[in-house]
């Protein structure tokens, strides 16, 4: 960044974010936003799917360290018959190449999660706006990192939770802000999901089925199942804790304030490699993270929220969500909502009369867009809403300070096992701006 530029940007983020990196960051292209894509295997080639589909997107770079992923994505783009992207390969430095390039507005990072912390700081230096796949980093020194650079480079840093936009979710959120529920005092949420079959793979398929992971396997089982190994902790924690902070003012005239972990003992995974293929090494292994992990957290404004990590037995999927206030509830896991005087008594009703009646108005007017998209819509609102921001060179609606908040608790959760649950301080990412924030998230179309 030139350094007249460098000085812009740290005026703009001593300003606390009120105003947004100035057009000359960018050099903008008929209101185009140009991308540059880092990580191009499972969730990189959703993301790529949904840029091919839009008329305001050029999909300018692309950078992977796999040649199947390189080729699978390069198919891809020239069967939609736009143009194909230049692509950086060769190691784990490729990304910086693609990073050089003056004609990129901003970057989609969906790498393994050790290469994000990186690779967004990079990216931040380079002037470009990140939206980066879940997990901001691996330490809560990795998130301040994140924090303090998009604060000095005045570039916005947003996670692309896309369950904040599920539109059940949605609905509970605009159910909240109509008081439905009264006022909010316990909250649900987590990842519930039978991930054996991903976590495990033989190779031949990127959607996984098989006993192995390492270089031997395709897609998350080559670099998430170490995880599984090496760590204890709630290791994907933004799933339920994104749409839990929009329910009560997170970062927003409320704060995370402490938090603690109970982790159960670690069977699923051994026993799934022991059924499938008796005696197999992968079933010997001693793996540290348990199998149910849970997560209480306390908030300034006195609610709580449990988090759940559940992704090594067998159990249907269901992210658990929990809404519970002096006037109602909603349990995801039932599909049910209970809203005094208004519900029979103490008689679950179907949550989806409920939430057809509470539609949040910008599911009603996108749901066309939507469509087909994956994970039942979401990964269209969340994509549109990062380009939106880009587009517009406002502050994206998953700002900075949400990304990490929602990612910082795997190192906590990790610590507080580790210390045989005891509870951590919760950083103040915001410094003390929580308390005069206001939650913008959803409120307009102006982008979400
Ligand atoms: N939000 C969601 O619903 C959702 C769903 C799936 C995955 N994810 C997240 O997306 C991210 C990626 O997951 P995935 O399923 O696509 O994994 P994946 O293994 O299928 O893809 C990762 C890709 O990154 C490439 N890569 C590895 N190191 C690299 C480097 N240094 N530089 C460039 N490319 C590199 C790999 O070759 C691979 O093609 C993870 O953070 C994961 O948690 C989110």
């Amino acid at each position: 960044m030139e350094r007249r530029e460098f000085i812009k940007a740290g005026a703009i983020a001593a300003a606390g974010f009120t105003i947004l990196p100035s057009g000359s960051l960018f050099a903008g292209t008929n209101g185009k936003v140009r991308l540059g894509y880092i990580g191009v295997g499972a969730r990189g080639m959703s993301h790529i799917a949904e840029g091919l589909l839009r008329d305001d997107v050029e999909i300018i770079a692309i950078c992977d360290i796999q040649e199947r992923s390189l080729k699978i994505c390069r198919e891809h783009i020239a069967k939609s018959g736009k143009p194909a992207a230049k692509e950086y390969t060769g190691g784990l430095d490729a990304y910086k190449g693609l990073l050089d390039r003056k004609d990129i507005d901003a970057v989609i990072i969906a790498t393994p999660w050790q290469f994000h912390h990186p690779q967004a700081i990079d990216a931040m230096k380079a002037g470009k706006y990140v939206g980066c796949e879940v997990i901001a980093g691996l330490s809560v020194q990795d998130h301040w990192d994140i924090v303090h650079t998009s604060e000095k480079t005045g570039i916005p840093y947003m996670t692309l939770e896309n369950v904040c936009y599920r539109r059940d979710v949605m609905a509970a959120l605009n159910m909240v802000r109509q008081g439905m529920f009264g006022e909010i005092v316990h909250l649900e949420g987590g990842y519930q999901h039978n991930l054996r079959s991903v976590l495990f793979n033989d190779g031949k398929s990127y959607y996984g089925g098989g006993v192995e992971f390492g270089p031997k396997a395709l897609s998350e089982a080559q670099w998430r199942t170490q995880y599984n190994i090496d760590q204890d902790g709630d290791l994907y924690p933004t799933h339920g804790a994104g749409p839990v902070m929009h329910n009560i003012n997170i970062n927003a005239g409320n704060r995370f304030t402490n938090l603690v972990s109970f982790s159960s003992k670690a069977r699923g995974l051994s026993a799934y490699v022991e059924e499938l293929a008796p005696g197999n090494p992968n079933a010997k292994i001693n793996y540290k993270n348990g199998d149910v992990t849970q997560t209480m957290i306390n908030c300034a404004n006195g609610e709580t929220v449990m988090l759940t990590h559940d992704t090594h037995l067998p159990r249907p999927y269901s992210l658990g969500f929990r809404v519970q206030g002096t006037k109602g509830i909603w349990m995801d896991v039932n599909q049910s909502i209970y809203i005094e005087k208004q519900s029979k008594d103490d008689e679950w009703e179907p949550a989806k009369a409920w939430f057809e009646k509470y539609d949040h108005p910008l599911w009603k007017k996108h749901d066309k867009e939507a469509a087909g998209a994956g994970h039942g819509g979401m990964d269209w609102f969340v994509f549109n809403a990062f380009i939106q921001a880009v587009k517009q060179k406002t502050q994206t609606p998953i700002d900075v300070y949400d990304s990490v908040t929602m990612s910082v608790i795997t190192p906590l959760s990790t610590k507080s096992l580790a210390e045989g649950n005891k509870p951590q301080e919760f950083p103040d990412f915001t410094k003390g701006k929580w308390q005069t924030r206001t939650n913008k998230f959803a409120l307009d179309d102006s982008g979400f």
